[in-house]
């Protein structure tokens, strides 16, 4: 039987293959005595129909763990590998890092040259909570203007649009009439990144969200035809829209605290996934996260991404601006 093995990550190799009969799975690779599967279940879908047509032989075919990469240089896949308009979905519990990764990654991509103009690529952040010390401690770095209405000036392309809160209970409204016009009117020739953070906020209802359902199911359908990336996080997996999971290429999942987040996440992002992502997922620690790739490519399928050693902070003091 001829199969395609995913032997190394830049290559492919045809070999041929007999199966063994028995309680485990045994592959015979004729021409090699030893073979290096990182990712056995790419090629498991590949086998497994030649299997079922066979009387007997018990498929017994553990998903192998994924890539373990180190922060430093999943930054440096992620620049290498992401290209504009392919979306990011960040699904974690309070704390667990979805600010700082969302924000790392816009730090990636608005540093990357656009070939069009050969200006970097113009990012804007959202941001609601009337706090936030991850977003105070990233980003010095970048100095990105702090505005409190959309749209920007000229010049402040890069942008961080904050509005002003108040009162819980005019905060939502007083939010409302500046994110509502500009997820639908965000748009930059050659490509433009937006940051949402807990999108199940914007969703919700008054008061407890901003009551924008309808327009962030509008923004996702049609983000990719207006060169959008858009990078979103949750706590919240199931009170987001569906289209939060099925549209981007790339999801970050955290280790979640409820099994129906996990079940829903499995489901959504793909068959290809949910036995890593059940597997797998229970066994992240503080910080640490599965990250996949949807779409296929050479060099990031699905890698385990380590916590940064070193990193202080919380966010329970200090003020956002
Ligand atoms: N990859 C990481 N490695 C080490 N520490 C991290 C990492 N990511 C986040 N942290 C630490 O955890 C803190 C909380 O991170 P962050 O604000 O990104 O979480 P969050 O998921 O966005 O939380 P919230 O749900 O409150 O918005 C950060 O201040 C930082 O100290
Ligand atoms: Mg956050």
């Amino acid at each position: 039987m001829g199969c395609v093995l995913h032997e190394s990550q830049t290559a492919y190799h045809h070999v041929n293959v007999s199966i063994v009969k028995g309680p485990r799975l045994t592959l015979i690779v004729h021409g090699h005595t030893t073979i290096r599967v990182p990712w056995l279940h790419t090629f498991r879908f590949a086998i497994e129909e030649s299997i079922s047509k066979m009387p007997g032989p018990m498929l017994d075919v553990s998903p192998s763990p994924p890539n373990v990469v180190y922060w430093d240089d999943f930054q440096d896949l992620f620049a290498e590998s992401h290209r504009q308009g392919e979306h990011v979905a960040i699904v974690g519990p309070n704390g667990s890092g979805k600010t700082m990764m969302g924000l790392e990654l816009c730090k990636i991509i608005g540093a990357r040259r656009q070939r069009v103009n050969g200006r970097p690529s113009p990012v804007c952040v959202l941001q609601y909570k009337p706090r936030d010390d991850t977003l105070r401690m990233v980003l010095p770095e970048e100095s990105w203007p702090v505005i409190k209405k959309w749209p920007p000036k000229y010049g402040e392309e890069h942008c961080i649009v904050w509005p002003r809160g108040g009162p819980p209970s005019t905060a939502a409204s007083r939010q409302r009439a500046v994110f509502a016009p500009l997820l639908d009117k965000i748009y930059v020739e050659g490509g433009q990144t937006v940051y949402i953070p807990e999108a199940a906020y914007f969703e919700r209802a008054q008061p407890a969200g901003l009551s924008l359902s309808g327009t962030m199911e509008q923004f996702w359908s049609t983000a990719r035809s207006n060169k959008l990336t858009v990078i979103s996080d949750t706590q919240r997996p199931r009170k987001v829209t569906l289209l939060m999971w099925t549209e981007p290429a790339w999801v970050i999942i955290y280790q979640l605290d409820h099994r129906d987040d996990v079940k829903h996440v499995a489901d959504l992002v793909g068959t290809d996934f949910g036995t890593t992502i059940w597997t797998y997922l229970p066994r992240l620690g503080t910080h640490e996260c599965l990250v996949i790739r949807r779409q296929r490519h050479p060099k990031v399928r699905e890698v385990y991404v380590t916590r940064v050693t070193g990193v202080t902070g919380n966010n329970s003091n200090g003020r956002g601006r």
